[in-house]
C-alpha cells in the first residue's frame, strides 16, 4: 500500500490507507506500508497508518514535525520487471548527522500486488502509475491513461462532451494568459459564464484551492489562489442550488454502479472544511432521487468511467439542479477517498458489497488486469 504523497491531499490519503488497512482480510493480505513523504521521499514505514479522519492526521502531522526522526528506511521502486519490486536502504540515527555511521543497510522486497491509495498530483495523475508499470507490478486501479485524464479537469471535460456527457458550461486558462489579459478573461468569464462560478485548479482534488467567485473581486482572488496549485485553471458556472450525487463505479471491461449516494454539505459549498474539518456535512444512502434518475447517474457513470478508460474504480460526482432537474457530470475521482467519511466503501456496503470484500475485488480486479497485459508482446522480434 502506497499513501501519503507530495500533494495537497497528503493528509487525506494517510487516513484512507489506515481505513483500507483496518478493513483489510489480513488472512489473504499482508499489507507493506510505503509512505511517500510530503518532500516525496519514499519510506517504508515502521508501522502502518491507524487515523483513519483526516482531521486527526493533520494533528499528528503537526505533532509528528516536533518529534525527531528515528532510524528513516528509504525505500525505491525497481523500475523494472524483477523479483525485488522494492529495495530499501536502512541508515541508522539520521536525527544527528554528526552521530550517523555511514553503514547502511539494503534489503530487496518483492510485493505480489500494490494499492496506490494517493490522491492528486504525483500520486492519482499517472504518474505512480506509470512507475507501476515500468516495475510490471499489478496494482489498484486505472492505468496512466486513465488516471491522468482523471486527474486533468480540462481534458476530462472535454472527453465527457466527445461522449455526449452533460457537463456545465466552462473555459479553461493557463496561467500565461491571464498573466497577459487578466480584464479581458474576467470580462469573458462574467459573459459567457454569468456569476457565480466556481475556479479550480485543473489537476487537484479534496477542494483544495477551489473557489466559488461573485464578483470581478472575487474572481481576482480565486484566480490568483488556483495558480497556486496548477498552471491550467477551469472555470465553470455554478449549477443554481446544486445537489451533490455520488456514484461508485467497480470493474474492468463490465464495470457496474453502486447505489447513487448524496452529500448535503455543511457549508456554501463543500469545500476542504465541509469535507474534513467541521465534521457538519450530512452523507446520505441511497440518495432520495426518483427512480428515473438512479438509472440516469448509474447509466452517465459507467458512461463517464468508460470516457477517462477507467479501470478498478472510480467515484462519479454529479451536480443535480435542484429547480429544473438538470443532471450534471461533474467529475470522475480514479482513487476515491477511504476515509470513514468517504461515500465510495460506503456506497458499496449499501450496494451488498461489505468493505473487506470491497478490497477484495479491487484487488483481484488489478491480478486480472495485469494477468491480460502479461499476453501482451513488448518485442518484435
Ligand atoms: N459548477 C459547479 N456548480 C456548483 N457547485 C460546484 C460546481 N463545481 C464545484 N462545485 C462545488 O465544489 C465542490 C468541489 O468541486 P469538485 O468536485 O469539482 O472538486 P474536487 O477538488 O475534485 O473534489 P473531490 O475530488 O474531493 O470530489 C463540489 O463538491 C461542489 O460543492
Ligand atoms: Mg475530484
Amino acid at each position: 500500500m502506497i499513501y501519503g504523497g507530495r500533494s495537497g491531499e497528503h493528509e487525506v490519503s494517510v487516513a484512507s490507507a489506515a481505513s483500507i488497512i483496518r478493513h483489510l482480510d489480513r488472512t489473504r493480505f499482508d499489507p507493506v506500508p510505503i509512505r511517500i513523504e510530503k518532500d516525496g521521499r519514499w519510506t517504508l514505514a515502521d508501522k502502518p497508518p491507524m487515523s483513519v479522519s483526516a482531521a486527526e492526521v493533520l494533528e499528528h502531522g503537526r505533532l509528528d514535525v516536533a518529534r525527531p526522526a528515528k532510524s528513516r528506511r528509504e525505500t525505491f521502486l525497481v523500475a523494472h520487471p524483477g523479483d525485488d519490486t522494492l529495495v530499501t536502504v536502512e541508515r541508522r540515527d539520521l536525527a544527528d548527522p554528526r552521530q550517523a555511521d555511514n553503514s547502511a543497510m539494503v534489503t530487496g522486497l518483492g510485493l505480489d500486488v500494490i494499492f496506490p491509495v494517493l490522491h492528486g498530483p504525483y500520486g492519482e495523475d499517472g504518474t505512480v502509475q506509470g512507475l507501476l508499470e515500468l516495475a510490471n507490478v499489478p496494482y489498484v486501479g486505472a492505468g496512466v491513461l486513465g488516471s491522468a485524464v482523471g486527474m486533468d479537469k480540462a481534458v476530462m471535460k472535454t472527453l465527457f462532451a466527445a461522449a455526449g456527457l452533460p457537463i456545465v458550461p466552462h473555459m479553461v486558462v493557463i496561467r500565461s494568459q491571464w498573466e497577459r489579459d487578466a480584464p479581458a478573461l474576467t470580462a469573458r468569464a462574467a459573459a459567457t459564464l454569468t456569476y457565480p462560478v466556481f475556479v479550480k485548479p485543473a489537476n487537484l482534488g479534496s477542494s483544495v484551492g477551489i473557489s466559488k467567485a461573485k464578483t470581478h473581486e472575487e474572481f481576482a482572488a480565486a484566480m490568483t489562489l488556483a495558480l497556486q496549485f496548477d498552471r491550467k485553471i477551469v472555470i465553470e458556472a455554478a449549477v443554481p442550488n446544486a445537489r451533490e450525487i455520488e456514484c461508485g463505479v467497480l470493474g474492468n471491461d463490465a464495470p457496474e454502479a453502486s447505489i447513487p449516494g448524496e452529500i448535503v454539505p455543511s457549508r456554501e459549498f463543500y469545500d476542504y472544511e465541509a469535507k474534513y474539518l467541521d465534521e457538519g456535512s450530512t452523507p446520505i444512502i441511497p440518495a432520495p432521487l426518483l427512480e428515473s434518475q438512479v438509472r440516469d447517474v448509474q447509466r452517465l457513470s459507467i458512461e463517464a468511467f468508460r470516457a477517462v478508460d477507467g479501470a478498478g474504480m472510480s467515484r462519479v460526482d454529479f451536480l443535480l439542479a435542484r429547480d429544473t432537474g438538470a443532471m450534471y457530470v461533474n467529475e470522475v475521482n480514479t482513487i476515491p477517498g477511504f476515509t470513514t467519511i468517504s461515500m465510495y466503501p460506503r456506497m458499496w456496503e449499501a450496494s451488498g458489497l461489505p468493505y473487506p470484500s470491497l478490497i477484495d475485488r479491487l484487488i483481484t480486479l488489478a491480478l486480472e488486469r495485469h494477468a491480460e497485459k502479461q499476453h501482451l508482446r513488448t518485442s518484435i522480434t
